[in-house]
Order: C-alpha cells, then structure tokens, then sequence
C-alpha cells in the first residue's frame, strides 16, 4: 500500500519514532485503542487496527507503518472503508490462517474485556502510575512476559501518544485574541471560561459527580460478568428491565402540556451533549460487524435478550457500541503510565449557545455558513415555493441514513449544527425554524447596519439566537418540567461565577436528561390551517425516522409544528414509560432486530460506568437505601422494588429515575429533579456569555430578549402558521385558545442598530 499523502516524504527510511511506533504496534491491546481515538479527532489512522498488524510480522510493510503513521486524511466514517480494504488484502482472504488469531494474539486482545480474575475491592488501588505490579495484577494483563513499561520507555510511550494522535486532542486553546472573546463565543466552546478554557468546550470529558463504577473498578461495564466466586449480585439484562417496567402501551395524554415540551428538550438536549462513539462498529479482533454478533468483544457491547422475550427470538441480541473512551482514560492511561478509569467523551460545547445550529467545532461552522454573499447567513437549501423560504441544505458526501430505502427516500439528509437533526421529522423542523431564524436576523441586522460586514452580521445574529435559546429555556420551558419546586431548588442567577464548571455531567446525558423519552408520543400529528389531520395523515413514529423526504413531499414543516404546540403530550406516569415505537421499533428500518430505546439507556448507563441510583440519592441528601422498603417514599413502583433487581445498591440510574413519583406540580421525581438543577445550574452560572451577564447584552437589549419566545419563532420562520398560543408549551384549543402572530411580542433589533460610527458607544466594533 502506497502512502496517498502528497507530502509524506522519502518512504523508505523510518525515523527511531516511527520504528518505536512498530515496536508498540505489538501491544495492540493498547496501540488499537489510540487508534480509535486518532480518528475521533479527525487523522484516522485505520492501518493499525488490531487484526491487520499480524502479530508484527514483517508482512508489515514500511509503507503501511508510514501510512498510518502520516495519518491518512479520513473521516471517521471511512475507517471501516479502510479497515475493508485491508482485510481483503490480508493473509485471511487468501486462506491462509489469520495470525492474529494466535493464542498471543488473542489472549492479548481478551486483556481489554475479560479480566475475569481482577478482584476490583482487593486489588484496585486508583493511584496515578499506580506501579506496574499493580497493572499486572488488576487488569490481567497478558501474563507471558509482556509488561508494556519494561518494553517501552515513558519517553517512548510519550512519542507513542502524540504519533498516534492520542495526545493531539490535548488541545490548548489560544484565547489571546481578547477583543475577540470578550465579545464572542468560540465556536468550539474553548475560552469561554479564561482561567478553564477548556471548560465546557467540546470534545472533551463529560464531567462526574461521583467515581465511575465499573465492574473492575477501571473499564469494565456493570454486570459484563459476574465474578467466579459469586460475590456479585447479578444484574437484570437491560433489555428485560425495558420490557418488565418501561416499554407501555398506554399514553395518558398530559393535560396540561404540549407535545413541544417533548421537543424542545430533545432539541435542546442537541445543543448540549453528544456522545462520541467508538470509531468502529466492528469488531477489532477479527473486523465482524457489531450488527451481526452477539459477542461483547471490543467495540461492540450487543445487548442481549431473554430467552422468553416477547419479540425477540432465537438467541438474537440488539445493536450496540460501546462509546468511545478518553484517550488517556481506561485502557490507554496505562499507556501514559497512570490507571485512570474510563471516561466518554462529548462531542458538543455543554453551553446553551445554539450549538445544534452553529455546529460544535470551527469546521463545522465553516461547513455551515455561506461566505460567498457576506451576509452573514447559513446555508441555504431548496425553496418551498408557497412561503419563499428555505429547507435546510442536504448533507454531502456518501449515501446517509436517510436514504436507506433508495425505492421510498431518494432524498438525502439534511445538514445542521447538530449531526442528528433528521432523527426525527420534528427535530428536523426545529433544526428548520431555527436555522431559518438566524438568517432572518442576520438579514435584518444587516438592513440596520449596513456598514458591517458578514462576519460581523453572523456573530450578532449568533450571539442572539443563542440568548433566545437561553431564554425559552429557563423562563418558559425549565418551569413546566421542574416546577416551582424545582426552580426553587435551581435559584436566582446571581451572576457569573467562573468557578463552576459548566461542562455536561455524565449522569446528566446518559440517564437524568433522558427523561425525555418518556414524554414522547408514539404518533407525530400532522395538521393543516385547521388543526385537521393532513391528507397524508398522522405518521407513526418509526415511519418518522431519517425520513426528511417526508418534509418535502408531504407538506413541509407546518403540519408537523402544528402536531408540536396543538396537541397534548405524553404524561409522565411511572407505570407508562417509553412508547412501543421506541421499545420495539426503534430504527427499525436499518436494523434487521429493531432497537429498544429503553434498554440502550440501560447498557449506555453501564458502558459509561454510572453508579447505581442509590449512589446519587445520597448525593441528593435522600437516604442510602438499604431494603427496598426505604425506597417506597419516592417509588411506588413495585416491578423495580421487588422483582428484578437484587439489592437496593444495584439499581441502574436511568430506570429508577424514571419511576419515581413526580413532585406534586412537576414533571420529576425528586433524584431527577436535583440532578438536572444541578446541571441547569452550572449551565447558567459557569457560562461567561449567559444572556443575563451583565455587559452581554445591554440593558435595552436584554428587555427584548426577554420579549424572546418559541411561538414568536414559529411565527416568524414558519412557512405559514398565523394562528398559536402563546405559549406553545401549554396546551390550547385551536382557535379560542390561540391568538395571531400580530399578537405575540416579537425581539426589537432595533436596538442592535450601530449608534456609534466613529465614537466609542454601544456597538463599536
Ligand atoms: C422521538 C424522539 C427521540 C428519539 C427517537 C430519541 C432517540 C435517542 C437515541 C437513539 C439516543 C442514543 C442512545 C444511545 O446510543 O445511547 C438518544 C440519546 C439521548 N437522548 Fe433522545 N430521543 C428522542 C427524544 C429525546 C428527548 C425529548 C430528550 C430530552 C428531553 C432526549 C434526551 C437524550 C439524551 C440526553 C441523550 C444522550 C445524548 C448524548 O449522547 O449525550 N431525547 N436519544
């Protein structure tokens, strides 16, 4: 294989880093989880993927090593390209046998996911560079001889780290351009806290409240295994807590709230966090894909089902990877001479700054603006010719999960701030509103200043859309779900404080916020002018799904924001969770076993090491609980109490926050209440640009943004809705409940009008 890398330079001769890097290269346990994290952050360097270095051998050309050292310009998505590629290259496809599957080999591979005789309680001892008797010991490290600090040096672990790339996201931001980010957001989230600026900023750790509980105490999900001598209590598989407590039938509709509630939290949600996922989704020991294995062989984590499950039969199991690790954390600490346990990474900026329409990174958000008018405008897509307004832009580059059905979707996804905007049709119409609202703005602001220029006009239209965010969800959307109670316990903002660190805590993403989904309906309404259902009809959820054809054929956003703010929601009722359509269908269409949202939330939790529920009721000042008894003041639910968990100290976070009973006048529990104040609150008090900050905004123009609301948005970016309430997030009856657009206050820009050519004053720029 030749180098493609124009400027790769003389290919024959390698450096003593680049042999070194060979040299590691047997270590692949280590070596293939740096890879996984090189191409995270953008060089993937797919050659070195376990199971294409043959044990070392000499097979391995130097042009390969260089390749991989050069690091092949590749997204993420070509990894498994590139991984084809090799394999159909390797000794394997030419029949020979597959060296790496040697008894070296694989032993070496089994030290990342079985150390079946770790003893966590005896022997885990968390101390950074905890000695190398103690990583032999703890983490059943190959035993024949192989200890990868007697081989390798830390000099040459350094030089590891940084070829492979592992150090490269270790990014230090430069916030010396002050006038710049006194005024501005970087579009990374970097320098937004001065003394921290990595605080916040994307691709980095999600933050914890509590030490991760793994089963090795180090990487190792809860219940992967249960020890050999039968000291731990088993875990219920995931997928049978989904089908015991959480997947319902019956949806009491809300009556007081909207199906928008619903929305807005998962639009929100995509402004704050993503996960990132492991690089691959096939196994690295032999390249088989995770969908069509049962095996909980790195990355792959499948979710297994019980043999009497309702729909799932035949020993099949369901889809799931395991989300990436930081590197430096888990396997590759080890690598930097220090035991750190596994974290994730978030792939977004955790601050409420419209992230989901600007994009998380620089690129992103030069992928998304159009710099060829400066107006300061997002891309644009087609027309809808009856409202003169713009779709989103499609998505380049290969065939997308939009399109999997070439005979019912030749329409490709959509492309927005938040990579899973067409997720469902009423995300997409949000992504739709709000990509729109900022052009509108941009638009405006350029009518009252006509002297800026466009990256002038993008910042200000940014920096407000941002604060209107801001805005709908602390004044109209966080009251309804915490409720008084709640708001009470988040308290006044009392200005900023930059030492709270605002980055998005990894319970918080991985079970508290999903709450969400039990607000979802399993059907999107879809209504005309009246509020009457639309010719095609209403649409069942899986048919909702990476389906942005529907938007342009079937009526575009309107009927589908109408089914959002004129429709109830669903109730949060303990007994009632998650819909079918998200237990039983979900993805359905590029699955061949249907996915369960449920117990991905389960096995996610697991995978990210988050502690039992126990554990944060006493973060939360609740009482340890000790019988299952002791819970019954905050869970009536009997099916969680009794039948499927062990003890009280297993209990997974995500389903036991969904069954407890809701604080009277909210829409949580009290758990779930507090750790998502906790959140709201770092949110708000450690973001440097909250809309409130004194000097973000002036006086005058934080009064309009306070006029700020989603049915204004509606109003203004729908293609033809005139008739809403208020407040979209309350339920009303079309048309005695709804006003006109004409009555809903609209921001006054205004009041963004440069008053100061020439002298310093309100906007001098
Ligand atoms: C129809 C609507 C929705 C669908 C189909 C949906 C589906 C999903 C899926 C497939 C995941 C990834 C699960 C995993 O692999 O771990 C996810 C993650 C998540 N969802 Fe939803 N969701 C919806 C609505 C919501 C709502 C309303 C909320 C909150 C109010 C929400 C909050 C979250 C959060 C916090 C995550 C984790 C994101 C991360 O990776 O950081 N979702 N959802």
């Amino acid at each position: 294989m030749r180098s493609k890398h124009p400027s790769s330079g003389p290919q024959n001769l390698l450096t003593d880093a680049q042999q070194t890097f060979l040299y590691a290269a047997c270590f692949y346990p280590y070596v293939r989880i740096i890879m996984e994290q090189a191409c995270v952050f953008g060089a993937c360097k797919c050659f070195f993927l376990p199971g294409y270095i043959p044990g070392c051998e000499e097979s391995l050309s130097r042009q390969q090593v260089w390749s991989g050292l050069v690091g092949l310009p590749a997204s993420p998505a070509h990894c498994p390209v590139s991984i084809h590629t090799m394999q159909h290259h390797s000794a394997l496809s030419h029949g020979a046998a597959a060296p790496w599957q040697s008894p070296t080999a694989s032993s070496m591979a089994r030290s990342e996911t079985q150390p079946s005789h770790a003893h966590p309680d005896r022997d885990y001892h968390p101390q950074p560079g905890g000695g190398r008797g103690c990583l032999t010991r703890c983490f059943a490290l190959p035993s024949a001889g192989y200890r990868y600090n007697d081989l390798v040096s830390p000099h040459y672990l350094t030089m590891i780290a940084n070829l492979s790339g592992c150090s490269a996201h270790r990014r230090t931001p430069n916030c010396s351009d002050i006038c710049f980010h006194q005024k501005y957001r970087t579009h990374d989230g970097s320098c937004n806290n001065l003394q921290h600026p990595m605080w916040g900023a994307s691709l980095t750790a999600f933050q914890r409240l509590l030490k991760p509980a793994y089963q090795n105490g180090f990487n190792l999900p809860r219940g992967f295994s249960l020890a050999e001598d039968g000291r731990d209590l088993p875990l219920p598989l995931p997928r049978l807590v989904s089908t015991a407590m959480i997947g319902t039938e019956t949806i009491t509709p809300d009556d007081q709230f909207t199906h928008m509630l619903m929305q807005w939290g998962q639009f929100l949600d995509h402004d704050m966090d993503q996960t990132v996922a492991a690089i691959s989704m096939s196994r690295f020991s032999d390249g088989a894909p995770c969908s069509e294995v049962c095996s909980n062989d790195p990355p792959c984590f499948s979710i297994a089902v019980p043999a009497n499950d309702p729909r799932v039969r035949n020993g099949r199991c369901m889809f799931f990877v395991r989300s990436s690790p930081v590197c430096g954390s888990g396997m590759t600490s080890l690598l930097m001479n220090s035991v750190y346990a596994r974290e994730q990474i978030n792939h977004l900026t955790s601050y409420i700054d419209a992230s989901n329409v600007y994009g998380s990174t620089e690129q992103e958000s030069r992928e998304l603006r159009d710099l060829s008018g400066r107006k300061g405008l997002l891309k644009r897509g087609r027309v809808v010719p009856s409202s003169g307004k713009h779709l989103l832009p499609f998505a380049v580059g290969p065939p997308t999960e939009c399109m999997r059905d070439e005979s019912e979707s030749p329409v490709p996804c959509f492309l927005a701030g938040d990579h899973r905007a067409n997720e469902q049709l009423g995300l997409t119409a949000m992504h739709t509103l709000w990509f729109r609202e900022h052009n509108r703005v941009a638009t405006e602001l350029g009518a009252l200043n006509p002297h800026w220029d466009g990256d002038l006009l993008y910042h200000e239209a940014r920096k407000i859309v941002g604060a209107q965010m801001q805005h709908i969800t602390y004044a109209h959307w966080l009251p309804k779900v915490l409720g008084e109670a709640g708001m009470k316990m988040l308290g006044e903002y009392k200005g900023y404080n930059p030492n709270v660190n605002a980055g998005i805590l990894n319970a918080f993403a991985t079970a508290a916020f999903r709450f969400g989904h039990t607000l979802i309906n399993p059907i999107l309404y879809r209504l005309n002018e009246t509020f009457q259902p639309i010719r095609q009809g209403h649409i069942p959820l899986h048919k909702a799904f990476f389906s942005p054809f529907r938007i342009i054929q079937e009526g575009g956003i309107d009927p589908l924001l109408r089914g959002l703010f004129g429709v109830p929601g669903k109730m949060r009722v303990p007994s009632e969770l998650l819909n079918m359509e998200l237990t039983e269908k979900l993805f359905s269409m590029a699955h061949s076993v249907s996915l369960d949202l449920a117990a991905i939330n389960i096995q996610r939790g697991r995978d990210h090491g988050i502690p039992p529920y126990n554990d944060f009721r006493v973060f939360c000042n609740l009482s340890s609980a000790q019988e299952f008894e002791d819970l019954r003041n905050e869970i009536k639910n009997l099916e969680i109490r009794e039948n499927l968990y062990g003890t009280t100290k297993n209990i997974d976070l995500f389903p036991a926050l969904m069954v407890e009973d809701l604080v009277p006048g909210t829409r949580v529990g009290p758990t779930l209440m507090c750790l998502l104040t906790t959140q709201f609150r770092r949110l708000r008090d450690g973001d440097r640009f909250w809309y409130e900050n004194p000097g973000v905004f002036t006086p005058a123009q934080l009064t309009q943004i306070r006029q700020a609301s989603l049915a204004r948005v509606i109003c203004d970016n729908s293609d033809h809705i005139q008739q809403l309430q208020r407040d979209v997030f309350r339920v009303a009856s079309y048309l005695q409940g709804m006003v006109s657009c004409e009555d809903i206050p609209a921001v006054d820009l205004r009041l963004w009008q440069d008053c100061c050519e020439g002298e310093e004053g309100m906007l001098c720029h």
